[in-house]
């Protein structure tokens, strides 16, 4: 029988309020109404003393049902229902396990008390949903802990441990054994000694570092770059301080409904979705996955290493083959570099790294690879090189193992081709850092077997990473828009614009750099083999620039030469460069071009408008069936700004 919505049990005097709406226990009508329903029920039966809130399948309250946003609303409202719990006379304890987010937290809240398990998460998510609480968040924390805390969760979205949310008063006790049997205990003891004033008739807590309040709010302000929900953040919590709670709490809730209603809100709610449904496959649908213990990685550099770093990092055995010993000992190195790191950071404690080192072997030749369950090759950016190693990896590995590239523009229709059995071989793109980066293209080869597709998505759940399936194509999603892009960027060089203004027009639109920044960054020379390989099948009446390859062919590689597009040799961030200027203007005279002045505006409406154009095109040619996948890419491997809800997402929204 489906558990009911909200159930209470009474004993010894205390009753035990469990919300059940899975798989998170968001808070849609029938569990506000339950609960609502609850706490008048608590409130007027003499018999119960005090009351213990949870969530069913171990976790508390993931907030608000979001996908009850944009519907009308169905009363009661959160607000009241969080109101009542804060005016209940009786004690009400949370019990904290999982995540309490938002309106989830809220409610714990309203509670008297707040326990919580070790590994519970607390925070205020909602400016990452483009809207701030709106169930009087921004008015009862700071008022439980310290303004300048408040704004640190409510601004930032991020959640904090149940350990951090003890130390700055939002949790009364963290419990390692038994949360229920814990928040039992208090609520009793509540009933004995009496419960606090509620929150509502509490003075606000001001900032405990005056100083470091408004660095925050300068720094959450500088960030935004656009983004209004961070802004209306720090006002709701300004509007805390300054007004009485009834005040502040109506203002919350105004402040909350029009940015619910707003473009950047609808924008984040389609991103959040749509990363959670875009690794959605047809053709691998009923598949079971083969199995993945150990991963083969094929070339040790710069993206074999990061990538063994994340299969191992997630618990699987790894196998690098490398060319030579240098090179694999610059391998194993590499990795364990970022084991280091991870460790240093607590992503890894002591135990797990040894145990990563120890599920790590790095060979200079094949035989390691033929126990492996896929492997994944990530040589030189090269047809031959790339097939001259399949040759040899479809010999020496079993018959059942998955073979992926990790190239980047290759065809690997035409790879796998070259092999005995072409329904084994798929692509797994990786952006750099792989360790790092959430996004994984899985590029699906012509005659891929639906379990070697399954397997490619289960290999991204095990990374924890947002795998976004794409047909074979000249740079699949993200690098055949970003090439688009990048060329169109080109193209403004030469009429008129200078490499500092786009960058600035681009950050100024959200991006965290510039196109021309991020290729200093990732070093000029790799697009440069890349179009001398094109020079030879170049379409000649195709216009092509030819600035970036003058500056490459006087040995400005980017950052890692000191010069590229800027020049970093004054300032480790780049300064525009006088050479660059000139150069650019005499390709324009050269090539008659009369140069014309561009606005940030123009800037970026030729660049949204190519990227859309692109995306388009893939979507005609069946390289992805959905514009969200293209925006899911655009936004986690590109920088594309997250609450602008992508290029699809702006060409549908915006007139
Ligand atoms: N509303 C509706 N559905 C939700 C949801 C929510 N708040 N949170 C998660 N879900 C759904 C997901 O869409 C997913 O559905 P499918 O299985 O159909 O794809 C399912 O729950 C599981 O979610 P995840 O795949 O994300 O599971 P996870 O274990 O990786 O993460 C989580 C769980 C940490 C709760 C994560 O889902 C999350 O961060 N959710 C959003 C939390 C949030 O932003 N809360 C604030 C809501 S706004 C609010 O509360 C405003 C207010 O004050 C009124
Ligand atoms: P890299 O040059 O850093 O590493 C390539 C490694 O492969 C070298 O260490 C080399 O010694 C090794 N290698 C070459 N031939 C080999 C062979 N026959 N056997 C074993 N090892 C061999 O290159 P990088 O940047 O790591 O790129 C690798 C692949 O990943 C390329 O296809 C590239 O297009 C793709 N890629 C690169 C990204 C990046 O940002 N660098 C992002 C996503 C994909």
């Amino acid at each position: 029988m489906a558990q009911a919505a909200v159930s209470i049990e009474t004993e010894g005097g205390i009753a035990t309020v469990t919300l059940s709406n899975p798989p998170v226990n968001a808070l849609n009508q029938a569990i506000r109404e339950g609960l609502a329903e609850a706490v008048a029920r608590i409130e007027a039966d003499p018999a119960i003393r005090g009351a213990v809130l949870c969530g069913a399948g171990g976790s508390f309250i993931a907030g608000a049902d979001i996908r009850e946003f944009g519907q009308p609303p169905q009363d009661p409202s959160l607000p009241d229902v969080v109101r009542m719990l804060d005016a209940a006379t009786k004690p009400w304890v949370a019990a904290i396990e999982g995540v309490a987010l938002g309106g989830g937290l809220e409610v714990a809240l309203g509670c008297s008390h707040r326990v919580a398990a070790p590994g519970a998460r607390l925070g205020l998510p909602e400016v990452s949903l483009g809207i701030i609480p709106g169930a009087g968040g921004t008015v009862l924390l700071p008022r439980l802990i310290a303004a300048d805390k408040a704004l640190g969760m409510i601004a930032g979205g991020k959640p904090v441990s149940a350990r951090d949310a003890a130390e700055m008063g939002l949790v009364d006790r963290v419990v390692p054994g038994d949360v229920h049997e814990a928040a039992r205990a208090l609520a009793l003891e509540a009933a004995e000694a009496g419960i606090p004033a509620p929150l509502m008739k509490r003075a606000v807590c001001p900032p405990a570092n005056v100083e470091a309040y408004e660095a925050q709010k300068a720094s959450i302000r500088k960030t935004a770059r656009g983004q209004i929900s961070p802004i209306a953040a720090i006002e709701a919590v300004e509007r805390s301080l300054a007004l009485d709670a009834e005040a502040a709490f109506r203002a919350e809730r105004e402040a909350f409904v029009s940015l619910r209603d707003s473009t950047q809100s609808a924008a984040l709610r389609r991103v959040f979705f749509a990363e959670r449904s875009v690794s959605q496959l047809d053709t691998a649908q009923g598949a079971t996955p083969r199995r993945l213990d150990r991963i083969g990685v094929l070339g040790g550099g710069t993206m074999g290493a990061g990538i063994a770093a994340a299969c191992l990092l997630a618990g699987l055995g790894v196998a690098i083959v490398e060319r030579d010993d240098q090179r694999a000992a610059l391998a194993r190195c590499r990795v364990l570099g970022i084991l280091d790191d991870s460790a240093g950071r607590g992503l890894l404690s002591p135990e797990a790294r040894q145990a990563a080192e120890a599920a790590l072997t790095v060979a200079t030749h094949f035989a390691p690879l033929a126990e492996c369950d896929l492997i994944i090759e990530a040589v030189f950016e090269d047809m031959d090189v790339k097939k001259a190693v399949f040759a040899e990896l479809d010999a020496v590995t079993r018959p059942d193992a998955i073979l992926a590239s990790n190239t980047s523009y290759l065809d690997i229709d035409e790879i796998a081709a070259g092999t005995t059995d072409p329904s084994r071989v798929i692509g797994l793109h990786f952006f750099s850092p792989a360790h790092v980066m959430k996004l994984l293209e899985l590029i699906v080869t012509r005659e891929a077997a639906p379990d070697v597709l399954a397997t490619g998505l289960a290999l991204g759940k095990r990374l924890r990473k947002i795998t976004v399936p794409a047909g074979v194509c000249d740079g699949f999603i993200g690098n055949r828009i970003m090439a688009r892009y990048r060329r169109e960027a080109d193209y403004m060089l030469e009429d008129g614009a200078l490499p500092e203004q786009i960058d600035a027009a681009m950050r100024d639109f959200g991006f965290p750099m510039g196109v021309f920044q991020m290729a200093d960054l990732a070093g000029l020379d790799i697009g440069w083999a890349m179009r001398k390989r094109q020079a030879t099948t170049r379409d000649p009446s195709e216009r092509h620039v030819e600035i970036a390859d003058r500056i490459c062919e006087i040995g400005r590689l980017g950052r890692k030469t000191g010069r590229g597009w800027y020049d970093y040799t004054q300032d480790k961030s780049g300064r525009p460069d006088p050479w660059v200027t000139e150069l650019i203007e005499a390709e324009s005279a050269r090539k008659g071009i009369t140069r014309q002045s561009f606005d940030a505006g123009q800037i970026m409406h030729r660049i949204l408008t190519v990227m859309q154009e692109e995306g388009t095109a893939l979507l005609s040619e069946g390289i992805t069936a959905s514009p969200e996948a293209i925006d899911v890419v655009m936004i986690n491997g590109f920088g594309f700004p997250r609450w602008r809800g992508g290029p699809m997402f702006m060409m549908d929204s915006e007139p």
